[in-house]
């Protein structure tokens, strides 16, 4: 008998296991706790000869998944969570069976799909068909992919090719108001070290750029060449910062701007008011499809207008390895060189649900952060501590007559107390200088009645602080 077929004449049996197990964990998520505080794994030695599938699988269900959070489900507010709808759950399964490398172009359709993706996406945010890139792991990856561009530009100025010989001779300044941490880790991965950050004041009351204060440290710098770090959606206060101002500021300074809008650009599809006027003109851009776009972990997108610079930073040095056409191969792209077929659940996302379908979720998800924000607002129990201008409510207990110390640890008991309800779960963030809870809206699931579900959870735990 063929082994490798008889390895497989169990498959109907794995797909009745995989429905039952996704079926019960999907139709169960609005009965369990959003998250699991206290976990618990049975420590056991790795096995010598391997065990029963069907023993993996009940350990599996008996003592792994009643430990795993709703995540995916409507209620989940902390960090900024989106969940996964169902066409996209179902392509991230199909992704495991196919199991393409999308490294190289000429064995597969997979690539060329990963293309088409990123083109719909540039269609789906405005963006000119100048701009191309690559999915990547998430926003982290791709702010990294962001900094060595930057990197690379700057090493192109000053007659250095940075991926080959180092950056030890170049002479490079960053600018940036509110990086995201992740930003800040990847400044420190390539090389440019997150202390030497120049760090540009913020508005009064907000996280966006003081633009005049932009100016003013570009004048001074004597650093050769300049980046600038731009944000499209804060992570706490969701500001946005000037872009306008800052693409005619870079072109007086010949800076590369980077901008990281890994969920605040969903604010493009949605109609009225343009937050991020002048991304179009940017050098390179960050943004995450497993949050707003809500696709399964890990799913970021790179994009740039100089994909030459990105190439020249990433290409792999191997003549064996060298593009066969005219395109540049992913994995002269990125960061990896295997590379799973992220692009398909992004693909049928965005054939399946349109743009406008895509930007009813948004829109409702922002219709429910601030129906949560007047709700605490108006509460006696709790201080709204800034507008809610997007998806993400920045609040704590009512903390009057507290000074600093005492509102903190205040407000990281009331923290722990929601999120041990299981209700909801939200998460720390801090806000001039308080501790405050963040609550963001992401997951296109969530109707009213999840946020009536969590404004009877905080009224709950209040009376009981
Ligand atoms: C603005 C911003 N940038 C970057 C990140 C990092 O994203 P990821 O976890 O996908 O790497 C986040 C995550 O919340 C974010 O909000």
């Amino acid at each position: 008998m063929n082994p490798r077929k008889s390895d497989w004449q169990n498959l109907d049996l794995l797909l009745k296991s995989f429905a039952q197990i996704s079926s019960n964990f999907i139709y169960d998520l609005d009965d369990k706790k959003v998250a699991e505080l206290d976990v618990k794994l049975i420590e056991s030695h790795l096995s010598e000869a391997g065990h029963d599938f069907a023993d993996v699988l009940e350990h599996l269900c008996d003592n792994i998944i009643p430990q795993l959070s709703a995540s995916r489900g409507p209620r989940y507010w902390g960090f900024v969570t989106g969940g996964a709808t169902p066409v996209a759950t179902f392509a991230d399964w199909l992704v495991s069976t196919f199991d393409q490398n999308l490294s190289k172009d000429g064995d597969s359709i997979a690539s060329e799909i990963e293309r088409q993706t990123i083109r719909w996406l540039c269609q789906l945010f405005n963006l000119p068909d100048s701009f191309d890139g690559l999915i990547t792991t998430g926003a982290t990856a791709s702010n990294f992919l962001g900094a060595i561009c930057a990197r690379q530009f700057a090493g192109r100025r000053q007659g250095i090719n940075v991926a080959q010989a180092g950056m030890a001779n170049l002479s490079v300044e960053v600018f940036s108001a509110t990086p995201h941490a992740s930003m800040l880790k990847t400044l420190g991965m390539a090389g440019l070290g997150y202390k030497n950050l120049i760090k540009v004041d913020c508005l009064t009351g907000s996280e966006s750029m003081d633009v005049a204060d932009l100016a003013y440290r570009l004048q001074v710098s004597t650093a050769q060449t300049k980046i600038i770090i731009a944000s499209v959606g804060t992570v706490t206060a969701t500001d946005f910062d000037d872009l306008m101002t800052i693409n005619q500021l870079a072109e007086r300074y010949d800076a590369w701007v980077h901008v990281d809008g890994a969920f605040g650009i969903f604010e493009r599809i949605l109609e009225g008011e343009n937050l991020s006027n002048g991304l179009e003109d940017v050098h390179s851009i960050t943004l995450d499809s497993h949050k707003w776009l809500n696709v399964p972990y890990e799913s970021g997108v790179f994009l740039t207008r100089h994909l030459d610079v990105l190439f020249d930073s990433c290409d792999v040095p191997a003549p064996y390895l060298a593009a066969e056409g005219d395109k540049p191969e992913f994995m002269s792209l990125g960061l990896e060189n295997s590379r799973r077929f992220r692009a398909l659940p992004v693909w049928m996302t965005l054939l399946t649900y349109g743009k406008q379908g895509i930007a009813s979720w948004v829109k409702r998800n922002i219709d429910c952060a601030k129906l949560l924000a007047d709700n605490i607002a108006q509460s006696p129990n709790y201080e709204l501590v800034n507008d809610c201008k997007l998806n993400v409510v920045l609040f704590r207990p009512t903390c009057s007559g507290l000074d600093q110390q005492a509102a903190d640890e205040k407000t990281t008991q009331a923290m722990k107390a929601i999120n041990q309800d299981g209700r909801i779960f939200v998460s720390p963030g801090y806000w001039q200088g308080k501790k405050v809870i963040r609550a963001a809206i992401s997951n296109w699931e969530t109707q009213i009645v999840d946020i009536e579900i969590g404004i009877a959870c905080l009224e709950d735990i209040a009376s009981k602080l």
